[in-house]
């Protein structure tokens, strides 16, 4: 049961350029702490890699405090597990997995079953389609083995439709037709500790669009089936952008799509790019965004956490991939906390 709102700190887009940084760590907890006393069952980040001999960064990674749960961003995907045809290889995931252990960090393993980041062992053959479904099953066996009941979720399917909510063109999908995915989930159930919640996880589905309804057309037809496939929750990406996210009403309204057929949500990829050059207005519009995004799982039954990913800007995803736009995520570049912090703890305080 969540915690209900007794003061709402609204963010103001149009607040004062002239913030000044809060100096009191003690009315700022950390982000797991106040997500938890507002109902959510954690606070994320995915953590990369590319950077864990940074002291600095790996502290703020594996602060409790911080973050209750962390998702391997590069290291569970199928190149880095399954390099080569039925040789497994651990070593990236367990580099993020076992300090996340130590520190008593819940996870979200991320991911089996995605069209990017494929071995070429797997992309430049033709494969049949009783060939590939032996494959996805003895490569969800393999690495279900080795991370059994660790993970409190696993992003089974990850990005199977387009944005106008017709099937993504996808390997899996030329050679095994739409059941690839109704597979993967009985393939991970069956292998997987029954405590792992299964998820299907996508982007642009935080309103109710083609897509969205498209995911919740999926779900519908896996929960009706007469031995019905096993999927737990969706998961709601929530890459935005400055200025152009999605409004509180229409995030929650998604997160509702799924929550009113009994699966959990979460948002599993939160970040909020800025063009560049930033300005102090547009950290504020950031910050509100990030807010209203927060806010809308914390207010819906069901929405179980929030995970960005990752939280210190020169890790972000997003340069490479949208030139001229950046500082998407909640600690800039010199680990200093960005007002979006203070916004999104100031929210969670209000519920109590
Ligand atoms: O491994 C090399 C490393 O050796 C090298 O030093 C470094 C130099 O830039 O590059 C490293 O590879 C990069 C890898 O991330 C690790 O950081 C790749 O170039 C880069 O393309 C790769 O990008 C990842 C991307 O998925 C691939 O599509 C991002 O980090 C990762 O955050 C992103 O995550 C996806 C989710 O899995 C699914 N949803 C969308 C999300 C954002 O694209």
């Amino acid at each position: 049961m969540k915690a209900s709102l007794a003061l709402v700190v609204l963010p103001l887009v149009s607040a004062s350029p002239t913030w000044q940084r809060p100096q009191r760590n003690q009315t700022y907890p950390g982000l797991d702490v106040l997500a938890k006393r507002a109902g959510l069952l954690y606070f994320g980040t995915a953590i990369d890699n590319v950077v864990l001999d940074n002291e600095q960064y790996t502290s703020i990674a594996h602060n409790r405090a911080e973050f209750g749960q962390v998702t391997p961003s590069n290291g569970q995907k199928w190149m880095h597990i399954e390099p080569q045809r039925n040789v497994f290889n651990y070593t990236l995931g367990d580099q993020v997995s076992e300090p996340g252990k130590a520190a008593g960090q819940l996870r979200r393993c991320h991911t089996f079953v995605w069209h990017n980041q494929l071995p070429t062992w797997l992309t430049q053959t033709t494969w049949s389609k009783d060939e590939l479904i032996a494959i996805l099953e003895n490569h969800i066996r393999n690495e279900a083995r080795h991370y059994y009941d660790e993970c409190y979720a696993w992003d089974v399917v990850n990005e199977a439709f387009n944005d106008d909510g017709t099937w993504r063109d996808t390997l899996w999908l030329r050679t095994i037709g739409k059941e690839y995915i109704a597979l993967a989930f009985q393939f991970a159930r069956k292998y997987v500790s029954p405590r792992t919640r299964l998820y299907y996880n996508d982007y642009n589905i935080e309103k109710v669009n083609n897509k969205s309804l498209a995911v919740e057309a999926l779900v519908t037809d896996f929960l009706g089936r007469d031995v019905p496939v096993p999927i737990d929750g969706v998961g709601l990406q929530a890459h935005f952008v400055t200025g152009r996210t999605q409004r509180y009403n229409q995030t929650v309204a998604a997160l509702k799509l799924f929550t009113q057929h009994g699966l959990e949500t979460a948002l599993t990829e939160l970040d909020v790019r800025t063009v560049l050059p930033d300005l102090p207005e547009k950290q504020e519009q950031q910050a509100a965004d990030y807010t209203n995004s927060v806010q809308a799982c914390v207010d819906v039954e069901g929405c179980v956490g929030v995970t960005v990913w990752d939280f210190w800007d020169p890790v972000s995803w997003v340069p490479e991939t949208f030139p001229g736009e950046g500082n998407a995520l909640l600690w800039d570049a010199g680990f200093v906390k960005k007002v979006a912090y203070y916004r999104v703890s100031d929210m969670l305080r209000g519920y109590a």
